[in-house]
């Protein structure tokens, strides 16, 4: 049995001051009720500030990125033993906005999985296709090479230790999610290639996460599904209060 995720990518958004009191919210409100593993990624400046307020909780704490050296002459760069040394245990990897934006390819990626691992961090890895690749029905032509090309020399161990993040690209911040069933078959698509790799029992342990516009309003849908293990949120984990109704989205069916 496979335990839900339910993670909160604040992207370039927050003060400490303001990511604090998200935190303390987040903790007081959560206190030890069992639900989802729960994960918030703050900006960086934010993230040792956050790991203190939610030490000995049980929500944890991720970055957004990591440069895969373990130091040295990288002007504005953050390696991953800083961010565990900031408390994080956790880093998301490959997001497509750092894919597009900042032309991070799946060879990088790939290295810096490879780091987080090394560092001793979980890393969240995030892979998805473009609308474009979709229309021309090339969706699980790139989700492969994704995974090939940013998995390569991974073990499983390696995988046995990460997350996966399906996010649609045309779906990120544009509120067009994938339906349940369209996250689905790419989260299907997704365990039968690790199977294939790693093995069956790798690809049963794997919490394959989605993203993607999910709100309080589609997540207990998506969650339905047999292979939908979790979420990564957006624009809908800024605000404590639809966060906290994400990560109780069982409550949420129940109503
Ligand atoms: P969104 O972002 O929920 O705002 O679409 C998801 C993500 O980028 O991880």
């Amino acid at each position: 049995m496979i335990e839900s995720v339910i993670a909160g990518n604040w992207k370039m958004n927050k003060t400490i001051a303001e990511a604090v009191g998200f935190a303390s919210r987040l903790r007081e409100a959560l206190g030890a009720s069992p639900g989802p593993e729960v994960i918030v990624a703050p900006p960086f400046t934010a993230l040792r500030a956050v790991a203190e307020v939610l030490r000995g909780s049980a929500v944890r704490l991720a970055a957004q990125n990591l440069h895969e050296a373990e130091k040295g002459a990288y002007t504005g760069e953050i390696s991953g033993g800083m961010l565990r040394e900031a408390g994080c245990q956790y880093v998301i990897i490959g997001h497509s906005e750092r894919r597009t934006l900042f032309s991070e390819g799946n060879d990088a990626v790939n290295l810096k999985l490879r780091a987080a691992l090394a560092a001793g961090l979980k890393p969240i890895f995030c892979i998805g296709e473009t609308l474009r690749e979709r229309e021309e029905d090339r969706t699980k032509t790139v989700i492969e090479r994704q995974l090939k090309e940013g998995l390569n020399n991974l073990t499983a161990g390696d995988i046995g230790r990460s997350l996966f993040a399906y996010e649609p690209v045309w779906a990120i911040g544009t509120g067009r999610t994938a339906t349940p069933e369209q996250a689905e078959e790419v989260h299907r698509f997704i365990r039968e290639w690790i199977a294939g790799q790693y093995g069956r029992g790798s690809a049963e342990e794997l919490a394959i996460l989605y993203g993607g516009s999910v709100t309080p309003a589609n997540i207990a849908s998506l969650m339905l599904q047999q292979d939908i293990n979790g979420a990564l949120v957006g624009g809908a984990s800024l605000d404590v209060e639809s966060f906290l109704q994400v990560v109780r989205y069982n409550n949420i069916q129940e109503v």
